[in-house]
């Protein structure tokens, strides 16, 4: 089943609003006239950006690439649970079982299914090889045709950083894409992973909780990682109030019966989530 989708990509969402609207009015509405200035609503079909991260491995050089100038933000990564998400969760008695239960390979590195989430894997498409936990390049995009460009300060930043974009980064100032990345990874949208492995299914995620504590690293403009505006943390909030009816939309459009799956769906749009 492929459920890697563009995570860079905003086509399919205004459908999913409109149904929405109905249901969580007022924040909604906001956001709609909100967004369009933030480019949400941009059509990205042509961009590189579009390409489904995660699966641009050919692409990826790996967090020794942004180390040398993001000294800070490589020092946070090191002390995450992404860091370690290729050396902890999978090798455990909970991982074994519900590889198990799944059936096929015992060996989470070898399924698609677990390293999807739990792992940067590098390489041609055909010969990608697991090398990481989730890094930079998980939620900021395979930098191979980015990287040059978007600290050249021969051209203006606004220039440059767009460039950048179009070349498949996922920038800060496009919270919504940023995010998204998130959403594809921790509203564990795989049926058979949670009906059939037993798999968490991700029904606490909340953007704005979880974008910071061991996460956040703010560290441009200030050494001291500070915590992100009141008006940044109702950014975070309102995206991801969006992104949660959208994959509840989605998840619930594809399930095939009731189930843990299913249930963690349909709790999603009405319930979500608490700060
Ligand atoms: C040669 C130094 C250098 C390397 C290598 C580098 N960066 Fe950067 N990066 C910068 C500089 C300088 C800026 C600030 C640009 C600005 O705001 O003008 C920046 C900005 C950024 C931003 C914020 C852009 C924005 O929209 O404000 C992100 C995200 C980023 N880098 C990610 C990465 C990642 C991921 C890697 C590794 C794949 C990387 N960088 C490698 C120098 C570098
Ligand atoms: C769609 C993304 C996704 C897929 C596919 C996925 N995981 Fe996970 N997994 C996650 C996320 C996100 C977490 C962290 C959840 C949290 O702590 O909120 C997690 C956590 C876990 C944990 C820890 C759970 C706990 O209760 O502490 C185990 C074990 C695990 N995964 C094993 C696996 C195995 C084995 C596979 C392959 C069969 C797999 N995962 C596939 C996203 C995924
Ligand atoms: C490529 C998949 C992927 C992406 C993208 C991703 N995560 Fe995760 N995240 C995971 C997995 C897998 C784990 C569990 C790792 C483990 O415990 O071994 C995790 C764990 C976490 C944890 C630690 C939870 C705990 O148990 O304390 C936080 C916080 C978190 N993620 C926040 C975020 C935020 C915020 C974003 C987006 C900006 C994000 N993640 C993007 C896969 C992902
Ligand atoms: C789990 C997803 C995730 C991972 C992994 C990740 N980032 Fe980020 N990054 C974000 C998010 C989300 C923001 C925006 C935070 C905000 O503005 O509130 C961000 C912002 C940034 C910024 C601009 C903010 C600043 O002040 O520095 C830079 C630079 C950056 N990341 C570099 C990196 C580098 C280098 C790595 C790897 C060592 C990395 N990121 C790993 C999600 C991630």
């Amino acid at each position: 089943m492929v459920i890697w989708k563009a995570a860079c990509q905003s086509g399919r969402l205004r459908t999913a609003l409109l149904g929405g609207v109905a249901l969580v009015g007022v924040p909604l509405t906001a956001f709609l006239l909100w967004a369009p200035a933030q480019g949400v609503f941009a059509d990205d079909a042509t961009d590189a950006a579009s390409k489904a991260i995660g699966e641009d491995t050919a692409n990826i050089l790996g967090p020794d690439a942004c180390s040398k100038c993001h000294a800070p933000a490589y020092k946070v990564w090191q002390g995450t649970h992404h860091f370690s998400a290729d050396k902890t969760a999978p090798k455990s008695d909970l991982g074994k079982e519900i590889m198990k239960k799944l059936g096929g390979p015992a060996l989470f590195k070898k399924r698609k299914d677990c390293t999807q989430c739990h792992v940067t894997m590098q390489g041609a498409a055909d010969k990608a090889e697991p090398k990481w936990g989730i890094s930079c390049e998980s939620c900021h995009g395979a930098a191979a045709k980015w990287i040059s460009i978007h600290n050249d300060k021969s051209k203006e930043r606004a220039v440059r950083l767009g460039e950048a974009e179009k070349n498949g980064m996922c920038r800060p100032d496009k919270t919504y894409k940023l995010i998204t990345n998130c959403m594809e990874c921790h509203t564990v949208p795989n049926e058979d992973v949670i009906n059939k492995g037993g798999h968490k299914t991700g029904r606490d995620f909340d953007p704005l909780v979880f974008s910071q504590g061991e996460v956040r690293h703010n560290f441009i403009g200030s050494p001291d990682n500070p915590e992100p505006s009141a008006e940044r943390k109702r950014e975070l909030y309102l995206i991801g109030q969006v992104l949660f009816l959208e994959y509840g939309i989605r998840g619930l459009a594809k399930a095939t019966g009731d189930g843990e799956f299913a249930k963690a769906q349909s709790g999603r749009p009405a319930g979500s989530p608490e700060l």
